[in-house]
């Protein structure tokens, strides 16, 4: 562990200065386990977590027990951290939707038992370039899950803070109880069961306009993510866009992650969304590389295959 101030790769600060890369690997037992809508909410003990993570970053769990055939780790934003009396005594919270077996197990687990967590991983969501202003903060179903911790250190540092959560129905909604955590919440649903009816871009140019926004913090599908970058850009604004590109080993070594991103000398490389990300500035992402859950390598990437014989 060193004392370096964390930093996003684009070089802004990130909400509060963590040491180095310090994660926190624990046999953490389970303190509650409550079921939100469609997803449940994971309340873990995780000793020492409160210090060293900041919104944005992700966990990595070990499912299905100590004999289970799912070797690899599943990724989960970090919803919140509650520092304790002593870091001993610190929690961490997963918002988990069951996608398949592995989320299952972990929907399954009851106060009492133990995950096996490593935490936090990845880089999370840089502050605003410029002090005071207003952002806006923008969830799709369980993505809104690092959003009401990312307000309130927004509000904290002076920055007005705008939530707009999204999802296909109401029970896929999370966390509309936690509104106050910014200072104003608007509600889409696709089929207009609650809130709006349409898309979180439906009701965002309004925002934009009406609050004038300097930066917008996303996280949700990656369609939504691209559709939330391109309006960001028509205003002249930045995004900061949370991934969630299917990751192995969450740590840098396999690769599974890449993304096609654009560097400051304009050349496109393939990044590692679990250590270059999960939040990436959505005007570098190659979108157009990226498409229903499939990445390709831009032919002009840095080290694209070329064919036979072509010059390199
Ligand atoms: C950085 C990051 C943050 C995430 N945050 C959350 C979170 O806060 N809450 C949550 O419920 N899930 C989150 N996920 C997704 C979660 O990791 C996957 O749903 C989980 O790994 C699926 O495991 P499984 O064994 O249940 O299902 P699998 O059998 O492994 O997969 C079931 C289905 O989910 C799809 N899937 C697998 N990985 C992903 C992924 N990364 N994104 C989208 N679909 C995927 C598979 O293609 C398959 O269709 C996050 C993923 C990443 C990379
Ligand atoms: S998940 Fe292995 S390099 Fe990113």
């Amino acid at each position: 562990m060193t004392a370096t101030p964390h930093r996003h790769p684009d070089g802004m600060p990130t909400p509060t200065a963590r040491a180095g890369d310090a994660v926190v690997h624990a046999v953490s037992p389970v303190v509650e386990s409550t079921a939100v809508g469609e997803y449940h909410r994971l309340t873990l003990a995780v000793p020492g977590v409160a210090a060293l993570a900041t919104p944005g970053q992700f966990t990595a769990l070990a499912v299905g027990g100590a004999t289970s055939g799912l070797l690899l780790r599943r990724a989960f934003s970090i919803h919140r951290t509650r520092a304790g009396a002593t870091p001993a005594a610190d929690l961490m919270e997963i918002v988990v939707a069951d996608a398949g077996p592995g989320t299952r197990w972990l929907t399954e687990r009851r106060a009492g038992d133990v995950v096996d967590v490593v935490a936090p991983l990845g880089k999370g969501f840089p502050m605003p370039a410029r002090p005071g202003g207003a952002a806006i903060l923008v969830g799709g179903g369980y993505g809104s899950a690092p959003l009401f911790w990312m307000a309130q250190t927004l509000r904290s540092a002076g920055v007005a803070a705008h939530l707009v959560l999204g999802a296909a129905t109401r029970n896929r909604l999370y966390g509309t109880e936690f509104g106050d955590s910014a200072d104003s919440l608007q509600v889409t649903t696709d089929d207009g069961s609650a809130g709006v009816a349409g898309q979180v871009t439906l009701v965002l140019p309004a925002l934009l306009a009406d609050t004038n926004a300097t930066t917008v913090y996303a996280c949700g599908p990656m369609g939504m993510l691209r559709a939330v970058t391109d309006l960001a850009r028509g205003r002249g604004i930045t995004a900061y866009v949370a991934v969630e590109e299917a990751m192995a080993c969450g740590v840098g070594v396999c690769m599974t992650c890449v993304l096609p991103v654009v560097g400051d000398d304009g050349a496109t490389s393939m990044r590692r969304a679990c250590v270059d990300g999960p939040v990436l500035d959505g005007a570098r992402l190659r979108w157009s590389s990226i498409a229903d859950g499939r990445v390709s390598v831009p032919d002009d990437a840095v080290g694209a295959p070329r064919p036979a014989g072509g010059a390199r």
